[in-house]
């Protein structure tokens, strides 16, 4: 079967409603719910995945699997777990996984040594190599700052060794804040570019340098560690080899949070957390390297998402974690599914259908009283992924945990089942799908096979949609106009002469 014939053999699908899928399979939510150990014996850990409230059936499952194999969905994994290319317009292996040992076995190697020496480089911070060191300010954008503000935001909350500042905005404003909270004395400096040449994070670092400079320290480039797939860069740059964590061509900016970009990760909680969230990683990194077909969770949640988007018209998903801890992950999983997937050519450099819909989400249970007004009655049809935690995050009187999952649930129970009534303003139409992801507890290894998990899903999309999910041309035209408009001699559209006019700039 070619990848068009699966294709059109799925558009033929019947729609029958969520209420109707369970009514007529008893067996639907053991079908479709599997819990993914983490870790077994006394303290058992484990993610449980519920797409039953999908409108996936046994036969949509059969169908898909008959496109991820039209697609040689298998082919395309080996080749991504054993370092070939499969980033064609680049040239390019994507790696990211052999840094959670799984990999071509070279590759596992170099990334486990170059780890070690990040590990080193945190020690040497926590034995006080460099003095006091209370504050990291660490400047990045894009790949090289949403995984570590995330995974910082969301593990540090009983408190971290060293306070972490991310900042990836060029607007000042933002660096500003960080300078407000750190005391220059004892802080440190990450530059995190894996080009070593982004005009933001560049400009930040000059400006935190002098910021250093300008408050009495006496060796301000001292007190930087660069991080980055160009050492070379970073020389030049002025830092010292000693204080530079390289990381591999072979890891995407968006997938780099298991690199040396994640050092803050490991500084703010301890290399051992570090280690905890790559071996969360590497959990899931077998699954989805050993199992088949439905049964493979990201695969499954891929599915789940061809469907709505290619088939059904979805053209955005919603996220909402209901755990404050997890707030900054509507903003990762943007970067990583919306720069991955958002492409109208194939491989070959055809047009394609629908790709990646837009990413979007919140943090319940403050969303419900924001969004959900259209998710629940609106006119978009909108898959939601509702992402919670069994363990709380908090030490405060049961009751905000309870009414946080009961929250949860009832959402997703809602959303499927509606609620007639004869008037049409309190008409809920219900058969509105959700998939939910319920943690045993939010800790480094969780989050680390969380974030897996949504990676492997982004990339199972990609194959099927004979998309390239690791290259991101998209970005760079912008980036060119600003350029020139920054080199000047150059006459843009009207409306940009205007703005650049009015604003007082290029
Ligand atoms: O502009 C997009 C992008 O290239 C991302 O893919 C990347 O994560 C980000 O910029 C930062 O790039 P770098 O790590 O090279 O500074």
């Amino acid at each position: 079967m070619t990848r068009d014939e699966a294709w059109n053999a799925l558009a033929l699908h019947p729609d029958p409603t969520l209420e109707e899928l369970f009514a007529a399979d008893p067996d639907r939510v053991d079908k479709l719910s599997t819990r993914l150990e983490l870790r077994g014996g006394e303290a058992p850990l484990g993610i449980r995945f519920d797409w039953s409230k999908t409108h996936l059936t046994d036969t949509l499952l059969s169908e898909f699997e008959a496109l991820a194999e039209a697609c040689d969905f298998a082919g395309m994994r080996a080749k991504m777990f054993t370092g070939e290319v499969v980033n064609p317009t680049e040239g390019r292996a994507a790696e990211h996984t052999a840094l959670r040992g799984v990999g071509k076995e070279s590759s596992v190697e170099e990334a486990a040594a170059l780890l070690e020496r990040m590990k080193l480089m945190v020690e040497a911070i926590h034995g006080g190599v460099f003095g006091e060191v209370k504050h990291l300010i660490h400047v990045g954008i894009g790949g090289s700052a949403l995984g570590p503000a995330l995974a910082v935001d969301a593990l540090t909350r009983d408190g971290a060794e060293v306070d972490v500042h991310v900042v990836s905005n060029i607007d000042g404003v933002a660096l500003e804040a960080a300078f407000k909270a750190c005391d220059p004395a004892t802080t440190m400096l990450a530059v995190a570019s894996k080009t070593f040449t982004t005009i933001e994070t560049m400009t930040n670092a000059t400006s935190a340098l002098k910021w250093l400079a300008d408050n009495g320290v006496d060796d301000p480039t001292g007190r930087v560690i660069a991080l980055t797939a160009a050492p070379e860069k970073a020389v030049e740059w002025g830092v010292d080899e000693t204080r530079i964590l390289p990381f591999a061509e072979s890891v995407g900016g968006r997938y780099s949070l298991w690199s040396s970009i994640g050092f803050p990760i490991a500084v703010a909680l301890g290399y051992a957390d570090f280690q905890a969230m790559l071996d969360g990683a590497a959990k899931v990194d077998e699954h989805f390297r050993d199992t088949d077909g439905r049964a493979n969770l990201p695969l499954r949640a891929a599915f789940a998402d061809l469907f709505y988007s290619r088939l059904e018209g979805a053209q955005t998903r919603a996220v909402f974690a209901y755990d404050e801890r997890l707030r900054l992950l509507p903003d990762y999983l943007q970067q990583l599914e919306m720069e991955s997937n958002g492409k109208s050519v194939n491989v070959d450099g055809l047009p394609t259908g629908p790709t990646a819909p837009i990413t979007w989400g919140g943090v319940g249970t403050d969303a419900q009283h924001a969004v959900f007004q259209l998710l629940h009655q609106g006119t978009h049809l909108v898959p939601i992924d509702f992402i919670a935690s069994i363990e709380p995050g908090d030490m405060l009187d049961a009751a905000h945990h309870h009414i946080l999952l009961m929250n949860c649930f009832a959402q997703g129970a809602a959303l499927m089942s509606g609620k007639h009534s004869d008037d049409p303003h309190r008409n809920y139409p219900g058969n509105r799908p959700s998939a939910t992801i319920l943690c045993d507890d939010i800790d480094a290894m969780t989050f680390g096979a969380l974030i897996a998990f949504h990676e492997h899903r982004t990339f199972a999309s990609g194959v099927m949609l004979g998309i390239n999910p690791f290259d991101q041309f998209g970005v760079e035209l912008g980036k060119e106009i600003a350029k020139k408009i920054e080199k000047g001699g150059e006459r843009f559209d009207a409306s940009t002469e205007a703005l650049l006019k009015a604003a007082g700039v290029g």
